[in-house]
């Protein structure tokens, strides 16, 4: 730990998987961590001040996502954010966990899987934009593999909503970046959470590494793009995913 005044993160989805390790990275290093998910605080994913600096919103819900960000901004110490990380995502599934493809997914699915996984990331980082600004501080947008191709078990819609997020990244970074804000995104591959589908032992056969990646590995990147290690990596997408992609 060094002498830098206590930072802050605010990260969406913290209850579990790559969200729950992010928020441990961050602790561990000495951050303050604001987290945003739809359940109360979870007593099984406890840290340092978590009840306190948890805050309930549904990001399906544009309004109280906007609620939630008057709320974000009353609790910030100087107004001042230093990182925000979008990670919650959601990836529904038909009957019996089947894929929803652009033929069978329903309207309603298709709407909420955006205001969820594309809408909220660029409502949260507008509506805090001038407290990243004090800060020079960094975005980082949690994409998918499924974002660039054909995936056997992320539906279409998740699938669309994350090409979109990798373009919003590009967008923002040309945007934000003049304000002094980086603007990243990370796209995992297959990572040991509750998202994976039964089935996935058939695609880690195909990866180069053999294996799935852990949670942890995900958020020490995330870290990465959050701190001066990559202070001068704006608009990049890095792929963490054992080599699938090639
Ligand atoms: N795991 C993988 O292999 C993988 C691969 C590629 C990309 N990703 C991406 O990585 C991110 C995290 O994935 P994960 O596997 O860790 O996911 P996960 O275990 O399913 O966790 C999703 C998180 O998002 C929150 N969330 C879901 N809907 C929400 C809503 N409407 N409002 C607010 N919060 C909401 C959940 O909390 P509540 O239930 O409390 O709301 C939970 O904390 C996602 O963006 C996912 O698309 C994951």
């Amino acid at each position: 730990m060094n002498n830098q005044p206590r930072r802050t993160l605010l990260l969406t989805g913290a209850s579990r998987g790559i969200g729950h390790a992010t928020v441990k990275r961050f602790s561990a290093a000495g951050w303050r961590v604001i987290t945003c998910s739809r359940h109360a605080f979870p007593e099984n994913c406890p840290w340092e001040m978590g009840p306190e600096d948890h805050i309930q919103v549904d990001l399906s819900d544009p309004a109280d996502t906007l609620r939630a960000v008057d709320e974000i901004k009353d609790r910030l110490a100087n107004g001042e954010l230093h990182a925000l990380v979008n990670n919650a995502g959601i990836s529904p599934k038909g009957q019996g966990g089947a894929r929803l493809g652009t033929l069978n997914t329903p309207e309603e699915d298709w709407r909420r899987v955006f205001q969820v996984n594309f809408f909220a990331p660029i409502l949260l980082a507008r509506g805090l934009l001038e407290e990243l600004k004090r800060t020079h501080g960094a975005v980082v947008n949690v994409t998918s593999i499924a974002g660039s191709r054909v995936h056997p078990f992320a539906g279409a819609a998740y699938a669309t909503s994350k090409a979109a997020l990798a373009g919003l990244t590009r967008e923002m970074a040309a945007d934000f970046g003049r304000l002094g804000v980086r603007v990243n995104a990370i796209a995992p591959g297959e990572i040991d959470t509750s998202i994976l589908s039964p089935g996935t032992e058939k695609i880690v056969e195909q990866i180069p590494m053999q294996r799935l990646g852990t949670p942890d590995e995900v958020a020490k990147i995330i870290y990465v793009l959050c701190t001066d290690t990559s202070s001068y990596l704006n608009g990049a997408e890095i792929h963490i995913n054992g080599g699938q992609h090639v």
